[in-house]
This record gives C-alpha cells, sequence and structure tokens, in this order.
C-alpha cells in the first residue's frame, strides 16, 4: 500500500479517507485562489517550545522499542507498495497537489543556476515530472529511477516531450540498479510519506545518497521537520472510536481498541487546535543516517484557551535550503491542503485542559521491525491540571 491512497477507486483503507468524511466538512483551501509563489507556504506553524526532556512517572517510559505488533496479517504494505504506484491514480493525486508539485517546479525553474552541467538523479521518478522540470532547466543528464511499471509510461512520456537526450529512465529498484556513471552532483526526490516517515522511501534517498552523491553534491529537499499540536475533535471522535460502543445496541469496543490504534489521515481545521505546534524533530538529509528516523522526543503542548483535547495532530514540512531564497512548504493545518493532509492520533482520554496548562510527554518514532515500511508510534502524555490528571501511554502503528 503505497500512502498516496488514490480516492478515485474504492481502495480505502483506514488512511484513505477523504475530507467529506472527517466531520462532513469541505476541505478548506487556505489562500485557495493563490497562485503559489516563490515562498510557498514555508515554515509559518512552529510555535516551538518544550525542548527539555520531561520525565514520566510511568515505569514502561524507557523503553524505546515500539515494533509492539508481530503482525498476524498476512498482507502488509509491502506487498502492496510498488503495485499501488502503477497505477495513474495515485500520479494524479500527486500531480494535482499544486502545493507538492508546483514548490518542486518553482525550486528547480528559480535556482536554474544549480542545474547548469550538473548530472541529475530522480530518485523514484514516477511519471518523471521531476526528471522534466530539471531537464527543462538545463541539467547536463537526468537518470530518472522508478521501480513501478510507472517507469514504461515515464519513458514514452520523455520520448513524446523530445528529452529522451537528456533523460534516461532507469527501471528498477533504486537499490538494486546499475547507473550508467560513477557519481551525480544532485539527487532530487519526493520521499515524503504520511506522518513524513510512512512508506520509509527516505532510506532509499540516503542510500542513493551515499552510493552516487559527490561530496559537495545537493539534495533536494535536504530538511525535513516534524511537528506536533493538539486538538479539539469531539464530533469525529465520537463517530470513528466511541461508535464501536454501541453498535445497534451491541458492544463492539474490541474493535474501538484497534480504530484508536490507527492514525487518521485527514485535514484538521485549524480552529480546532488548542495549544502551540512544537517542533519535535528535524531530519538534514544531507548528514542523517537510516537510524535516525527512529527517535525518541518530548513534547510540551501549552494551551491556548480552556478547551477540551480529543487527539494530538502531527505534521511536517520540508525545506530546499541550497536554493537561492529559501524554499519549501509544510504540510500544516494552518497552510494550504496538500494530499498528505495531516495526522490525527485519537487519546484514550478527554483531556479538560485550561488555559497556560502543559501537556507533556514524548513520542517514540520507528519503522516497523516486520514491515519498515510501516511506522510504529508511542506517545507517552501526562497532564496534572487544575480539572484533569491523567497519564497515560498509547501505541499506535501505521499500516
Ligand atoms: C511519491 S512518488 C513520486 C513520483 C514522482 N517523483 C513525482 O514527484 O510525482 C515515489 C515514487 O518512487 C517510487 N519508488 C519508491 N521506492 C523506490 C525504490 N526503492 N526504487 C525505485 N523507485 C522507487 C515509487 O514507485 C513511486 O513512483
Amino acid at each position: 500500500m503505497g500512502r498516496r491512497k488514490n480516492t478515485n477507486n474504492n481502495n480505502q483503507g483506514s488512511m484513505g479517507f477523504t475530507n467529506a468524511q472527517h466531520q462532513g466538512t469541505k476541505i478548506r483551501f487556505q489562500g485557495e485562489d493563490e497562485e503559489l509563489t516563490t515562498e510557498s507556504s514555508i515554515l509559518d506553524e512552529s510555535t516551538v517550545t518544550g525542548d527539555k526532556a520531561i520525565a514520566m512517572d510511568d515505569d514502561s517510559m524507557c523503553e524505546p522499542d515500539v515494533s509492539f505488533v508481530d503482525g498476524d496479517d498476512d498482507k502488509t504494505s509491502a506487498d502492496y507498495y510498488f503495485d499501488s504506484y502503477s497505477h495513474f491514480g495515485i500520479h494524479e493525486e500527486m500531480l494535482k497537489d499544486v502545493v507538492r508539485t508546483k514548490t518542486y517546479q518553482n525550486v528547480i525553474n528559480q535556482n536554474k543556476f544549480l542545474f547548469k552541467n550538473k548530472v541529475v538523479l530522480d530518485v523514484g521518478a514516477g511519471t518523471g515530472i521531476l526528471s522534466l522540470f530539471c531537464a527543462k532547466a538545463g541539467a547536463a543528464h537526468v537518470y530518472a529511477v522508478e521501480c513501478s511499471d510507472m517507469a514504461d509510461m515515464a519513458k514514452e512520456i520523455v520520448e513524446s516531450n523530445g528529452f529522451s537526450e537528456i533523460v534516461t529512465v532507469l527501471k528498477g529498484k533504486v537499490e538494486e540498479i546499475e547507473l550508467p556513471v560513477a557519481n551525480v552532483d544532485i539527487i532530487i526526490s519526493e520521499w515524503m510519506g504520511y506522518f513524513l516517515l510512512y512508506e520509509n522511501m527516505l532510506n532509499t534517498v540516503l542510500y542513493a545518497r551515499d552510493k552516487w552523491l559527490v561530496s559537495d553534491g545537493i539534495l533536494l529537499p535536504d530538511k525535513a521537520s516534524l511537528y506536533l499540536t493538539a486538538i479539539e475533535d469531539a464530533d469525529y471522535k465520537e463517530d470513528k472510536i466511541e461508535f464501536w460502543n454501541n453498535v445497534y445496541g451491541f458492544n463492539m469496543s474490541c474493535i474501538k481498541k484497534q480504530a484508536i490504534m490507527e492514525p487518521l489521515v485527514d485535514t484538521v481545521d485549524q480552529n480546532q487546535i488548542v495549544t502551540n505546534c512544537q517542533l519535535l524533530k528535524t531530519m538534514d538529509i544531507s548528514k542523517m543516517v537510516s537510524g535516525d528516523a527512529s527517535f525518541t522526543v518530548p513534547f510540551k503542548l501549552v494551551a491556548d484557551r480552556d478547551d477540551y483535547i480529543h487527539a494530538l495532530v502531527a505534521y511536517f514540512d520540508v525545506s530546499f535550503t541550497n536554493c537561492h531564497k529559501l524554499m519549501g512548504f509544510s504540510t500544516g493545518p494552518r497552510s494550504r491542503a496538500t494530499h498528505w493532509k495531516q495526522t490525527v492520533l485519537y487519546l484514550e482520554d478527554v483531556l479538560t485542559i485550561c488555559e497556560g496548562e502543559v501537556l507533556t510527554g514524548n513520542m517514540t518514532v520507528a519503522p516497523n521491525k516486520k514491515n519498515p515500511r510501516d511506522i510504529d508510534i508511542m506517545i507517552k502524555y501526562a497532564l496534572n491540571g487544575r480539572r484533569c490528571v491523567v497519564s497515560r501511554t498509547q501505541y499506535y502503528k501505521m499500516r
């Protein structure tokens, strides 16, 4: 299962809810009529607080291994991963994500000096769109590597647009193909998954970086950050989670336990946000190692108002720091919507929080041991407020 679930077909699993399903609301595109410009929604979400480790009174706190699901399922996302990218629908969704695609186009077009006489590797080329942008911007040569059957289409697209001399499409896994050159000057890739790390394509980019990128080479993008905030979400939690308590008079709460463990990918209305937005982790793609995608980080969310908290919400931004001017985009609830939406993690407790009170905790993130494309998340949280005292550990699995 690729993360970009095509909502045009029936492939709607836990992470394929459309916006219309969330509280029956229409997608709110902020600045819907705006042309996306150079400064495409850059890093405007982060009111960063709380960089101290937070001690919690829960014994299991020290346990870093969150690959807790041994997996009775026969099939995992790995089985479906490349199949899902063979269908045009998923590429249609990505191409029509204007924030995503236009940002890459702007990065390339407005920084042509980066590409002059340079050899580019496009990791996971899909339809070849990023390769074509690079070729048009003056790259000397572009190697477009794509594992799914979409590679056949990419070849045809490159040919029919007259770029066969510049763009070479290679069908195969980045980890298995032979590049006709020893080194490349630039690696471009759109690897980000839901919750940033779902799909684990980052590992493929790091592999390509270590194998082919020249020492002063450039990664596009080269920084990615994960954020956390908290929301009021009574209606939707009732509809998606509490629903299982009483289904036509029957107790189905065993399903509720599963439902709460599955993060929901959906668009959150910014008016639901109750606390600050905390930077959890920044990854420097040019320096990091694959193990850095497993981490435990503390958080400290301060309530902006008296309200109830039903869920934590994670989102990410990416940036291209080698541009003439810093460029990038955010997938946060205060930015224009993208197909990544946000990732909602429901809490078992409803937290009654007063303005100024602090929800503390930490989040542990790791690829699932059985299928590294999936993500295991553990959240420990505590609120010691005037109207609510709670401390709990919850586990989530993105499948
Ligand atoms: C998110 S899509 C991006 C496609 C295209 N670059 C774009 O921006 O529209 C990622 C693509 O990478 C491909 N991919 C993922 N892992 C790969 C690997 N290890 N080797 C080759 N292709 C891979 C997938 O099949 C998919 O088409």
